[in-house]
Order: structure tokens, then sequence, then C-alpha cells
């Protein structure tokens, strides 16, 4: 049978599509902006006939009604990655949040430890072999999808086909619903002046032809922007947004004289304004593969000249960084953050680099702690850290002693903290 004819039969409305989701099951739900809204709508309208179904994901960007507190009892959110549409959720104790590197997530689907029932996944429509693309979500997606048992998709005539290991025969799906329209549009970042000056100071650290990574947040946008007198940059990345487009255009980043995926441009998923994703459809110097490969250590590793730049809420004076919760609360996950600064720590003339604001909240609270805030979970421990940076200046921390990084870090707080945090120190022993 040829493909179309396999295609034409699968295809169906929502209701019928998910007819097959029971109770008790769990579900993935495709991340980032390659999220299946229809479907999710249609899950939602089936709620009253469903209990204790499990949704499992990443950060996703589109609505995520089922954690309104009248699903409860029908739907459970479990986030890998939360997103500000599940925030409140989870802090409520409505939601649950399962901490894991962003590397390991996959493993988590194919060795059976979170076995999928259902994937409902969002994807390109198919190529002249019948082949669709997990288009901008392929991290998680495609090895969540793969592990299931059942795999929903919507074919988004608006997804974009991107390349790399993103496809899927449509053979391989068990219903198909066609939708058509747009991805949600991720919000830039901040740009203040304390995140200029971080990227400006970034910037210069970064060598010509070296290969960036960019964490998530307000951070990657500022360094972005600060970079256009670089030459042949390189991207190996979990995630990059319009930022990237603007500095290929310019042709900065040129990946040339990257030592792995040469002239690629590699990453896990996407996420920006349609300018971004008019770019990647179909744009061989961008490939897209599933997280368990572009956050292996080992493979960021084999770039030379790897420089992971992520941000971080807060910094205890021993180098411990906090960026996922906000002392007890939880605000986000490990992401990739320790997949890349392991990376880029094992990478030959690799920079692994932990950027933040000194303050937060209107210069009220420094964001260099003598401690971390009870509560909170060591996202990269000081075993890991190499380098912190604030719009005060460059921490460096590896290989140094207690005392001498508790004297680096208070260099870079806020000036109206050091006396407090030298205080502080003293009091701890640490100087
Ligand atoms: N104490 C209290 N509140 C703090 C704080 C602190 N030490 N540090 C930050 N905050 C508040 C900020 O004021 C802000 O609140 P607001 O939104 O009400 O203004 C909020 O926490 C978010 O902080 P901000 O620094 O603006 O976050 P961001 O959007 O730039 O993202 C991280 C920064 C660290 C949260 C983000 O990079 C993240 O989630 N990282 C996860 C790990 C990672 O880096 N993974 C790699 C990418 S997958």
């Amino acid at each position: 049978m040829n493909w179309e004819t396999i295609y034409r039969r699968k295809v169906t409305d929502a209701a019928t599509a998910l007819a097959c989701i029971e109770s008790g099951n769990r579900l993935y739900v495709g991340g980032g902006a390659g999220g299946p809204a229809v479907l999710i709508d249609g899950l939602c309208a089936r709620a009253p006939e469903l209990r204790d179904v499990e949704l499992i994901h990443i950060l996703t960007f589109i609505d995520a009604p089922y954690v309104d507190p009248k699903y409860e009892g029908h739907f459970r959110d479990n986030s890998l990655f939360i997103g500000h549409n599940v925030r409140k959720a989870v802090q409520e104790g409505r939601a649950d949040f399962t901490p894991i590197f962003l590397s390991e997530i996959p493993g988590l689907f194919q060795r059976n430890i979170l076995p999928i029932d259902v994937a409902l996944v969002s994807l390109s429509p198919p190529d002249e072999h019948g082949f669709c693309s997990y288009g901008v979500e392929v991290g998680t997606t495609k090895p969540a999808a793969e592990a299931a048992r059942y795999i929903i998709a919507e074919v988004n005539r608006q997804m974009p086909r991107t390349l790399g290991d993103s496809f899927i025969h449509v053979s391989r799906l068990n219903a198909i619903v066609e939708t058509d329209y747009p991805l949600p549009e991720a919000v830039q970042g901040r740009s203040t002046a304390e995140y200029m000056k971080i990227g400006q100071i970034i910037a210069e650290m970064i060598p010509d032809g070296a290969t960036i990574q960019m964490g998530i947040g307000s951070l990657p946008d500022a360094v972005l922007e600060n970079l256009g007198n670089h030459k042949d940059l390189g991207i190996h990345t979990e995630l990059f947004s319009d930022g990237v487009v603007a500095l290929f255009e310019q042709g900065i980043i040129t990946c040339s004289r990257k030592t792995f995926h040469p002239g690629k441009m590699v990453a896990g998923f996407l996420f920006g304004s349609e300018r971004l994703y008019r770019f990647v459809d179909n744009n061989p110097i961008v490939e897209l593969h599933p997280t368990e490969y572009v956050n292996d250590p080992y493979n960021i590793a084999r770039n030379d000249n790897m420089v992971a730049i992520n941000a971080a809420l807060q910094v205890d004076l021993t180098g411990q960084v906090c960026a996922d919760s906000i002392g007890p609360v939880f605000y986000s996950g490990v992401g990739g953050q320790l997949d890349f600064i392991r990376g880029a720590a094992r990478s030959k003339g690799g920079l692994p680099i932990i950027a933040l604001p000194a303050t937060a909240k209107n210069d009220t609270i420094s964001r260099i702690s003598p401690l971390l805030a009870e509560g909170s979970g060591v996202t990269t421990t000081r075993n890991d850290v190499h380098t912190i940076v604030t719009e005060y200046g460059v921490a460096s921390l590896y290989g140094k002693s207690i005392r001498k990084r508790a004297e680096a870090l208070i260099n870079i707080a806020h000036p109206n903290f050091r006396d407090e945090l030298t205080h502080a120190a003293r009091k701890l022993g640490y100087l």
C-alpha cells in the first residue's frame, strides 16, 4: 500500500483519535513550541469520562488547561521542566515536577521507567516519501513517541520541516488529525542594562570560531546581541531562538570551524518568532536531534572551543548554583545546564559559564549569597562550576579554594552587598 493511502486511512477528527485514551494512562505531550493544541482541547473535552490520566512533558508554550483545578482527579500534570503555564499548579501542589537531566529524559521512556501509553504530538505534513518531521521539537518528543504504545499526531500545515534525526513515517502513526494554525511565538528575554553588560562581558570571553550553547531566560539574547563583531561561530545547543538567525544572516554564525557536525547548527528544539520557524523550514544548515544525543556531555565535548552559557537564580559563596528553584519553590528545572557545563568543561578550549544579574527584585536581594536559600536544589555543583559572570565582572572558581572562591564572588556581587557578604563569609569560616 502506498503511503498516501495509509495516511488518508488514519486521518480523523480529534474526538475519534483520542477515543483510545483510557483512565490511568500516561500521556506524553509534545513540548516547546510543538505542542498539539487541538488534541489538548479534545482531551479536556473528554475529561468527565477519564480519571487519573497523567500528562508528562517538558516546557510547553501552548495553553495547559489540564492543570485547571476543575480537572483534579481527571488529569495530573507531571512536568520534567516547569514552564509558566504549569508553574502555579506545581507550586500549589496540584501538579508534579520530576527533576531530570535533559540528556536523560529519552532514557526514562526508552527504559520503561516512565512508560508512555499515548504520545500526543504535532508534526509537519509528510514529504514525498511519507515522512513527517517533528518540526520545532525533536529533543524529547521523538524518543517519547517512539517509545509510546500509541501515537496520535496533529499534522499541522504550519509546522516547519526541520532536518536531522527528526522524522517519522506516517505508517508509525496510529491516528492523524489535520490542523492549520500558527505555532506559539516565544517572548524575548528582558533586555536590561545589567543583561547587556553581562552580554558584553561574555562576548569578550568568546573566541572566534567557538561553538556556543545558550540556556534559557533573558541571558541568551543579551549575549547574542553582543556578538556582532565575531567570526565563524558555531551552534550546538539544546534550544535556540531568533537571535541565532540574525547572526547567521550577518555571516557571523557559519559553523565552518566546528569540529563536530561541521557546517551545521545542532539543536534539540527551537522557539522564537515566525521568522525563526520559516528560517528552519527545510534548511540544511539546521539539524535537530533527540536530547540523548545533543545533550550527551561526551558529544558536546567533541566540539572544540565549546562555550556553554547558562543562567542562575542564586549562587552561594562556595560556587553552588541554583537555577531551578527559589528556596523550596520550584521554578523551572535543570534542563540541559549541567549536561552543557560538563560537556564544555571536557571540550578542548571549552568554557563553561554561569551568568546572572548580581541582584533580583530591584536590587533588594543579592543573588550571590553566603548560603543557598533553605530548600534550594543545586543545579550545578561546586565541583562542576568554572566561571561565574555578573554585570560586575568574572569570577573564575575552578581549581580554587573556598577562600578564593568567596573572595572572587564577593568581588562580582552588587557593591551594596559586598560588606554584608564579607562579614557572612568570615562568620562561616570561608575567609
Ligand atoms: N531570589 C528571589 N527571587 C529571584 C531570585 C532570587 N535569588 N533570582 C531571581 N528571582 C526572581 C526574579 O526576580 C524573577 O521574578 P519576576 O519574574 O517576578 O521578576 C524570577 O525569579 C525569574 O528570574 P530571572 O532571572 O528573570 O529568570 P530568567 O527568565 O532570566 O531565567 C533561569 C533564568 C535560571 C530561571 C533559567 O535560565 C532557568 O530556568 N534555567 C534552568 C536551568 C538551565 O539553565 N537549563 C539550561 C536550559 S534548558
